[in-house]
């Protein structure tokens, strides 16, 4: 029999999806409860506007990339949620889809783009360019390794490139990305289909050359072929722009969630609700106990970070493997139109930049990528500076910075690599703790642990999803809670456990 009474933990996108997804799917008899321990949805998702409402401040995620099958499905949910119309795309011509920068060693250099010609200026005249220009030809000559094995992204990159390209360029995505340690995160993991491309191609270069650099499985098209094709909005976004977001930013993705599920009669959503205990109990029940009360279901969903499951869980393994960094995540608004010096998406730091004694790990310039969120008569100049990362790793808990000395070292930060001195007209410094998981070298063989190990204790009572398995991204959040969720009630599955990291699954590592 099926679950009768499905318990979500958490309710940041991964959560929400995941019952949003049930609720479509299943019958109305059946139960769905989401438990969260905060006073608001969204988890790390944190719109908030300032300054009488007339500028937004993305606190957590910021954009949305229109790409890949998770690209399809989030674009499928707002569709389906009708929130298409609040849509904000960049489009993909425009100068900040175009012009991305990293600052190193002790300047802005602007990393080569669509542009044929002026790429080519710009490679010839820098000098890491130039030589990761010869590293990129030579690339497909070079062997690749054995299949399965992982490796740091620091040591791929050395390995099939060289280590000026990994310490550079590739260390800025990581700062990007995971605020990460490229030494340390882990390629199978991370840049998984860069990964993939030398197990399939022997090459990178290669494979990204190729017509269809990977393929699909077929379960994760079966997910695809539920979408709506046909929608012209969609199709829209897709095809003309680079990343987008909306006109009250990612928040409104997630309110719009929360909206939906209120008005289904089968669905419960509670804030100030910390899951403190689960009791899996003999037969199918099982008890959750919460800081304030008790009830019973029938299968648990977790999409809390695996530091907060292994709490509740400790027999799992691994859980506690990967660090989650904190990050300091500044925004700054400024009266003035065009205070900044270039147009483009924004400056990545890397890893091999001397003096960055403030640990920053980028800059974004908000008010180039999604314009029209603050009010529209204003022209704001807008920026988000991100700091610390794996870099706060070694720090003890009195050497983080406070918000104020957060706001302090990304206004000097914005004085000495953009030239801006103006006093800002709004600001908020937050320090955003344990917000990024890192999956480290293994990740993949350590999930396939964590797969079993589910299998084996909890038989169909329990499955997993969110941040810290198997993407980071929104994209990859939604795409996992929506595969468990149907996954969960497909009745072909019905003799299988379903754990929610079903993609690990394979023979022979
Ligand atoms: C600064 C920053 C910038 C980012 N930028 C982007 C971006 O531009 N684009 C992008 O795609 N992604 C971005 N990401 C990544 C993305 O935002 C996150 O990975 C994603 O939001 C995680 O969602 P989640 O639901 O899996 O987890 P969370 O958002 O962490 O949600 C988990 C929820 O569980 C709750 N919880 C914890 N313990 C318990 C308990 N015991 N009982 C009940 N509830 C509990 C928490 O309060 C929380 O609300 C960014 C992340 C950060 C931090
Ligand atoms: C772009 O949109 C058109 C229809 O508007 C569609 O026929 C075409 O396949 C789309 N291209 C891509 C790459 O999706
Ligand atoms: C904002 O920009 C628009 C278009 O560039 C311009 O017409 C308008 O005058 C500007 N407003 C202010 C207050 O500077
Ligand atoms: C249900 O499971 C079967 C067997 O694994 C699979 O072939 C099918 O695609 C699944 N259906 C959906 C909608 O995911």
């Amino acid at each position: 029999m099926p679950p009768q009474h499905f318990v979500i933990l958490g309710g940041g996108i991964s959560g929400l999806t995941a019952a949003w997804y049930l609720a479509l799917n299943a019958p109305l008899t059946t139960k769905i409860t989401l438990l969260e321990a905060s006073n608001r949805f969204g988890g790390w998702i944190q719109s908030t506007r300032v300054g009488d409402d007339r500028i937004l401040f993305e606190q957590g995620p910021r954009t949305l990339r229109p790409v890949g099958l998770g690209g399809l499905v989030v674009l499928d949910m707002i569709n389906r949620l009708k929130i298409s119309e609040f849509v904000h795309a960049l489009p993909k011509d425009a100068p900040a889809a175009q012009n991305r920068y990293i600052f190193y060693p002790n300047k802005l250099v602007k990393l080569p783009g669509s542009n044929l010609i002026s790429g080519i200026r710009q490679t010839l005249s820098t000098k890491f360019l130039l030589k990761s220009l010869s590293a990129v030809v030579r690339e497909p000559f070079v062997r690749p390794v054995l299949p399965n094995l992982d490796e740091s992204v620091h040591s791929f990159f050395t390995r099939r490139f060289n280590e000026q390209l990994a310490d550079i360029l590739i260390s800025a995505l990581a700062h990007g990305i995971y605020a990460g340690d490229v030494k340390k995160l882990s390629m199978r993991s991370t840049f998984t289909n860069i990964y993939n491309m030398e197990k399939s191609y022997g090459s990178v270069i290669r494979g990204a050359f190729s017509r269809n650099p990977s393929p699909p499985s077929d379960e994760d098209m079966t997910l695809v072929e539920t979408i709506n094709r046909d929608n012209e909005d969609l199709m829209k976004i897709i095809n003309k722009s680079s990343l987008y977001s909306f006109k009250d930013g990612i928040g409104q993705l997630t309110n719009a969630l929360v909206k939906d599920l209120r008005g289904k009669p089968n669905v419960e959503l509670k804030v100030d609700s910390r899951v403190r205990e689960l009791k899996f109990e003999d037969g199918n029940e099982i008890e959750i106990i919460t800081n304030n009360g008790k009830f019973k279901g029938d299968h648990i969903i977790s999409t809390i970070p695996a530091y907060e499951l292994v709490k509740l869980l400790p027999m799992l393994p691994h859980l506690e493997y990967n660090p989650f960094v904190t990050v300091g995540v500044v925004n700054v608004a400024y009266e003035q139109p065009n205070l900044l010096p270039i147009k483009g998406f924004g400056v990545l730091f890397p890893q091999a930049t001397p003096d960055n004694r403030h640990h920053v790990l980028g800059i974004v310039f908000d008010s180039d990528t999604m314009p029209l969120q603050d009010h529209p008569k204003d022209n704001y100049t807008k920026v988000t500076v991100m700091l610390g990362g794996h870099y706060y790793e070694t720090f003890k808990e009195e050497e983080l910075p406070d918000e104020e000395e957060l706001l302090h070292q990304a206004l000097q930060t914005l004085e000495t690599t953009l030239g801006i001195y103006a006093t800002p007209a709004e600001y908020v410094a937050k320090l955003q703790r344990k917000c990024i998981p890192q999956y480290y070298v293994n990740h993949h063989s350590r999930l396939g642990g964590l797969h079993n190990a589910i299998k084996e204790n909890f038989k169909n009572r329990l499955s997993v999803c969110g941040s810290s398995y198997l993407g980071v991204s929104i994209n990859d959040c939604v795409f996992n809670s929506a595969k468990l969720a149907l996954n969960l009630l497909n009745d072909s599955k019905k003799d299988v456990v379903v754990t929610g990291l079903e993609r690990v699954d394979v023979k022979i590592e």
